[in-house]
């Protein structure tokens, strides 16, 4: 029978270090604060009553839908625009060779989207950080260099994503500290594949740590990331807890607390799937060195992973796309052309906020 660890949250983890890896260089591993912005017994009357409650939330038409889906419209011009042969209006193109290389998960980090025009209009909208600054009852944010997500439908030469539940906050460190989000640009309804969430999974999130904690763990590249096994899968069905497809019209925000288990399917019909994954924090939950690195991150073109005080750059070696056996030539890490930033968004970089 398992048996309930009580244990403080941050202190040092009790796990086999031959198995698990916490951070590997450039990883960096601090202590991310509790945000104490969210209360249930609180009615706020928006989004913020659902994000409490189920530990998700779809904020209706943040974007313009003809903005959104013109932003979509983007990115296939990009994707015809490798010159590989992909043709948006030609369903044999829909093919490896045709396209850069896009893995059945459908994100995309390599090839400079993380600093394309698209990936940094959406972020820019003042809709979008203006949720996030009502979230935290702050306006001076800093916005992750993260991926985007393009699934294609109609993929004959990709396997259907496996589902993978996992969260995006190291285990060990318990209470909502993150809330992550993506801006849809496609419709997205229950037969498209998409975010699926195990609701209310947040609540439960400390609990089920205490019990699993010395479970066994596989390499990690990050702390901040856990990958639910189906013991503990098991534990959490045990308790009611269920998935839920989460649907979203183009312009829509869905966000969903870090703690949450949740994973992305592939499209099932004919309906692509794009959206650019937008985080924002408070400034404040950064240091002047996690600014410091992400601003060299965003001089190089280079991405990290949703935490938006730069705490997992990608890292390369992991992420390069392979094709026939090589690194795909038409990977050159760099977006079509350097990203141009209104005001906001860069702010949202966090450089202004660098000390001299
Ligand atoms: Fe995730």
């Amino acid at each position: 029978m398992t048996t309930t660890v009580q244990r403080e949250f941050n202190e040092a983890p009790k796990l086999d270090a031959k198995a698990t890896v916490h951070a590997i260089p450039p990883c960096v591993v601090h202590d991310t604060p509790v945000l104490d912005v969210l209360d249930e017994s609180k009615t706020y009357g928006d989004f913020r009553d659902d994000l409490a409650r189920d530990g998700f939330c779809v904020v209706k038409d943040v974007v313009e839908k003809e903005k959104a889906l013109a932003y979509a419209n983007d990115i296939k011009t990009w994707l015809e625009g490798f010159g590989l042969g992909y043709k948006r209006d030609d369903p044999s193109t829909i093919r490896e060779e045709c396209l850069p290389i896009i893995h059945q998960k459908g994100l995309l980090q390599a090839y400079g989207a993380t600093h394309e025009s698209f990936t940094w209009a959406v972020r820019s909208e003042p809709a979008v950080i203006d949720v996030f600054a009502t979230l935290y009852q702050d306006k001076d944010l800093i916005c992750s260099f993260d991926a985007v997500n393009v699934s294609l439908a109609n993929r004959q030469d990709l396997p259907a994503n496996a589902a993978w539940p996992h969260q995006d906050q190291d285990p060990e460190r318990g209470g909502l500290r993150c809330v992550q989000g993506f801006v849809n640009l496609l419709p997205n309804g229950p037969e498209d594949g998409g975010l699926l969430v195990l609701k209310g999974g947040h609540k439960v999130s400390e609990e089920y740590h205490n019990v699993f904690r010395n479970e066994h763990r596989e390499f990690r590249w990050t702390n901040e990331m856990y990958l639910f096994k189906e013991t503990g899968l098991k534990w959490l069905a045990d308790r009611g807890y269920e998935w839920v497809k989460v649907n979203a019209e183009p312009g829509d925000l869905v966000l969903w607390d870090s703690r949450c288990p949740h994973y992305n399917a592939s499209p099932t019909r004919d309906i692509d799937r794009f959206v650019v994954y937008v985080c924002m924090l408070p400034v404040s939950t950064a240091t002047q060195e996690d600014l410091i690195r992400k601003k060299a991150l965003f001089e190089a073109q280079d991405g990290h992973s949703h935490w938006p005080m730069a705490l997992q750059p990608f890292i390369k070696a992991f992420l390069e796309p392979m094709r026939d056996g090589k690194p795909d030539p038409h990977n050159t890490w760099k977006p079509r052309k350097a990203p141009e930033l209104s005001e906001a968004g860069y702010k949202l970089t966090g450089i202004p906020f660098i000390k001299a």
